[in-house]
């Protein structure tokens, strides 16, 4: 579905029919599993995405700030590399170190195309926006989309660089991360490149902070995901009767974040017909963030099937960016 009327071109694979079902599906399985989990997907509504803008600005949240600096030092050498002119950011969100890459294209040779892929419409569709004002003349063709279902539905101008930035590579569970790497590199044509950033093992102390940090912005994000079952699924959830838990799981190298009751509590899920209970103390996991070693993501993309032609880090070796051909 193509929604024409803003001046950014909206590419709809998420409507509400589609988003409602999907997210009837993860909440009935996942809170009807045991130990109970939801999807990290669903965090992000409009106050989601604006509070993961938040946590990029906290002190203990460093991964922003380093994958900043590597592609502050590096855009230029990226650009050349990749020889692409359009660029296509999966799980782009405000789009807000995209314009150092944007820059660098420009530089090395014609930008043409920019097409952002989120499953957040608004903070898309504002990102869009921004951005097509910025580079009037630019081809802004915003996806509203699962980069876990829609891979092979992304739009096909150009010659493209695909950028996933953040270490979102990292929410993904290992089956899942597999298979889509494998869904992406088939979605590539010969000569266009992946540029993906991930974040690396680390002290676990400074992991545990940057994703339990003292203002609390993190456990607001954590419990926004019950806010949005609350609205879409017609829930009863009490965010605040449940405590943010962040912790680093050492033999997986990824931290997880639960929501913990505080106290016994039946919620109903009107939507779904269903009534879920809670004892005091069960956790709920909703989101893990993998952890990498140079070597081990490197393996995973080869077994995906790219071939990876760069790749920096950082000075404190915090951060890695790699770039790949297929
Ligand atoms: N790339 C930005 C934002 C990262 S936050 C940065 O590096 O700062 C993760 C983003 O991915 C959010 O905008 C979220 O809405 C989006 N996202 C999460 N799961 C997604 C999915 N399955 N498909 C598409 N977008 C997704
Ligand atoms: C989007 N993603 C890479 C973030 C992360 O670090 O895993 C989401 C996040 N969760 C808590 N803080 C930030």
């Amino acid at each position: 579905m193509t929604v024409s009327h803003s001046p950014v071109h909206v590419i709809n694979h998420l409507d509400r029919d589609y988003l409602r079902q999907a997210l009837e599906h993860d909440v009935t399985v996942g809170l009807t599993s045991s130990p109970k989990w939801l999807p990290p997907k669903w965090f992000y509504d409009e106050t989601g995405s604006a509070l993961f803008s938040r946590i990029t600005r906290l002190p203990e949240y460093y991964p922003t700030r380093r994958e900043l600096a590597i592609l502050r030092e590096r855009s230029r050498e990226i650009a050349r590399a990749g020889g692409a002119d359009t660029l296509v950011e999966l799980g782009s969100g405000t789009s807000e170190k995209t314009v150092l890459l944007l820059e660098a294209i420009k530089g090395a040779g014609p930008l043409r195309g920019y097409t952002p892929v989120d499953v957040d419409a608004v903070t898309l569709e504002s990102a869009a926006r921004r951005l097509s004002v910025q580079y009037p003349g630019l081809d802004v063709r915003a996806v509203c989309a699962d980069f876990e279902r829609h891979l092979s539905l992304l739009p096909q101008n150009g010659r493209r660089m695909v950028a996933f930035l953040g270490g979102t590579i990292g929410n993904l569970e290992p089956d899942v991360r597999a298979v889509f790497l494998k869904e992406l590199r088939a979605a590539l044509r010969p000569g266009e490149t992946f540029l993906l950033g991930a974040d690396l093992v680390k002290n676990p102390a400074r992991l545990v902070a940057a994703y339990d940090d003292a203002e609390g912005v993190t456990a607001e994000f954590n419990r926004n995901v019950l806010r949005v079952i609350n609205r879409e699924l017609r829930a009863d959830f009490e965010p605040e009767a449940f405590t943010h838990v962040a912790r680093y799981d050492e033999h997986h190298e990824w931290i997880e974040m639960r929501l913990r009751a505080t106290r016994d509590m039946r919620v109903r899920i009107d939507a779904l017909g269903l009534v879920v209970e809670f004892a005091e103390g069960e956790e709920t996991r909703t989101e893990i963030s993998a952890k990498f070693r140079p070597e081990g993501l490197r393996a995973e993309l080869e077994d995906a099937g790219f071939r990876v032609r760069r790749h920096y880090t950082d000075p404190d070796g915090d951060f890695t960016l790699l770039l790949a051909g297929r």
